[in-house]
């Protein structure tokens, strides 16, 4: 089957995992627990589960737990009779119901009340619901999906959530990775939020200086996906001419940055290591003397367009040849074979 990622962007190892397993579990009635930090994609990852399976055409109805009151929870959820409270004027369906021969995304699911949870058991277990108030039960068809940003297990060891509902739930885990262990995909969403929200407001596609895109790789962004969309966003407005430079990114993302040494920091990132054997002649590994050029899937792995490969393999190998000179700039750029004005001209658009 052709999976739909449904606007999920990334080309990381690590999401192609989960991508993996998507694909299998999407077409079963299976239910899925999805974790993950805030702003990683659940949403998202549920909503594409919907739409790879059979009941895609079957409504997809959420309800976020942790959003609404807890005493209107389980009205939402199960729908009430008339009379079953003093502002029960009429009859209702709840999103069970709504839900019938679709999904239901129950989200925030770590926020639920434990009496709910029991309910919540009873459906998986029965395939059937109560509304509040009612006096009988009915048949649903309803597959169930969860999401949390929580640690379940941990809550379950507190006595916040029940452990028969967590085996429940829990039958197909999807977890979502941090931004921050995806490599090359951070600069692959930068430029695609960029791209949208600059069309959006008419303005010409900015783009991203190399040493903004170095940062942008170094910086946890403990927000994760949310928070790189909501910042491109705001590049897109606050940003004068057409490049992102350093100057352009806010003093939280550079003083965290400017904490750890970049050239380390870069130097452990998973997307650099595979620059680094692609681009430094493997005369350096032990287990081979032969060079080989980069290539397309190089590309791919790291998520990178074309030019901002070059640029960081460029940025690179000046890096490397200011070091073996000491800084003299005249002998960097002799070992670079470059004319020392095309050397300085270089260093300048860096430090852009
Ligand atoms: N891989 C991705 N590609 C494109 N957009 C993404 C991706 N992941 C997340 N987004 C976008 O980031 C934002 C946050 O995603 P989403 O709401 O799915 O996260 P979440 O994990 O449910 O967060 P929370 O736990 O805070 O509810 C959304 O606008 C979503 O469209
Ligand atoms: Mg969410």
């Amino acid at each position: 089957m052709e999976l739909n990622t449904s606007g999920i962007i990334g080309q990381s190892t690590t999401l192609a995992g989960v991508f993996k397993t998507l694909s299998k579990v999407a077409p079963t009635d299976s239910t899925v627990l999805v974790t993950g930090e805030s702003g990683t994609g659940k949403e998202l990852l549920v909503r594409a589960l919907h739409a790879n399976s059979n009941r895609a055409n079957k409504p997809f109805v959420p309800i976020n737990c942790g959003a609404i009151p807890k005493e209107l929870l389980e009205s939402e959820l199960f729908g009430h009779e008339k009379g079953a409270f003093t502002h029960a004027i009429r009859s209702r369906a709840g999103r069970f119901e709504l839900a019938d021969g679709g999904t239901i995304f129950l989200d925030e699911i770590g926020e639920m009340d434990l009496s709910l949870q029991v309910k919540i058991l009873r459906v998986l277990q029965e395939k059937e619901i109560e509304r509040v108030g009612g006096s009988g039960i009915k048949k649903v068809d309803v597959r169930i999906v969860a999401a949390t940003n929580r640690d379940l297990e941990n809550e379950v060891k507190a006595g916040h959530f029940r452990e028969d509902l967590y085996y429940r739930l829990n039958v197909i885990p999807l977890h979502l990775p941090p931004l921050r262990e995806r490599g090359g995909d951070v600069i692959l969403l930068a430029r695609h939020f960029l791209t949208k929200f600059c069309e959006k407001k008419g303005r010409t596609p900015l783009d991203l200086a190399p040493k903004t895109v170095r940062i942008l790789q170094a910086y946890s962004w403990p927000g994760n996906v949310r928070e790189l969309e909501n910042f491109m966003e705001r590049l897109s407005i606050l940003t004068d001419g057409n490049v992102v430079t350093p100057d352009d990114l806010p003093d939280k993302i550079l003083n965290q940055v400017a904490d750890q040494d970049l050239t380390e920091d870069l130097a452990q990132a998973p997307a650099e290591e595979v620059v680094e054997t692609a681009i430094v002649s493997q005369a350096s590994a032990p287990q081979s003397t032969e060079f080989r050029w980069p290539d397309l899937t190089d590309l791919e792995k790291l998520g990178l367009s074309l030019k901002d490969f070059l640029d960081t393999v460029e940025t690179r190998i000046i890096d490397q040849a200011l070091q073996k000179a000491s800084g003299a700039k005249n002998q960097a750029a002799e070992l670079l074979g470059l004319k020392r004005t095309t050397f300085i001209e270089k260093l300048k658009k860096r430090q852009q």
